[in-house]
């Protein structure tokens, strides 16, 4: 069932979202089913679970090809839960973010080029990756959403922050963000 997604202003997304303590229940799946469907009706690449008012700690996020990002190499799909990332060389990169809960607009956010991350996918068993780049970017920007954090309060420099068809005006043909 696809959601309303959240947008920027209101306060559920701005609070720290809560582990997960019990995987594979009806109710788990049911959410990452509902997620999926969502995602896909927006055209994100990710969303977090406190993006459609669940305050859990409970990320989606990969795609083949994104109209939202036509340069973006793919990423699998992935269902994280209760991540935990870690920076392997803490070297930063600038990269031009949008958000669901922040429709039509894009920001150059300053994030870790390099990192690992673990949880759970939604039978329990652990995840491990190193990622970097893109993947790497999606990783942070979706679990920021599970400690309150959106992408705007990460930019360092907000004349590069704006309306998407008039910093992309190539993308301007994309209705979703
Ligand atoms: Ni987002």
């Amino acid at each position: 069932m696809i959601h309303p997604i959240l947008r920027m202003g209101d306060p559920r997304l701005l609070l720290r979202a809560e582990d997960i303590t019990e995987f594979d229940a009806p109710e788990l799946h049911q959410l990452v089913a509902d997620m999926v469907d969502t995602m896909r009706a927006a055209g994100g690449v990710g969303l977090a679970a406190p993006q459609i008012g669940v305050p859990l700690r409970l990320v989606i996020f990969g795609f083949d090809h994104s109209e939202r990002y036509p340069e973006a190499p793919p990423i699998p799909f992935t269902v994280l839960i209760n991540p935990e990332l870690e920076p392997l060389d803490g070297m930063l990169a600038l990269g031009w973010e949008g958000c669901l809960s922040v429709p039509g607009m894009r920001g150059e956010v300053p994030r870790w080029e390099r990192l690992r991350y673990r949880g759970y996918d939604i039978h329990g068993q652990r995840i491990e990756r190193e990622v970097e780049g893109f993947h790497a970017r999606v990783v942070q920007h979706e679990c920021d959403h599970l400690d309150g954090v959106l992408y705007p309060m990460r930019i360092g420099d907000l004349s590069r922050f704006g309306f998407t068809d008039e910093l992309f005006p190539e993308l301007a043909g994309e209705t979703t963000a």
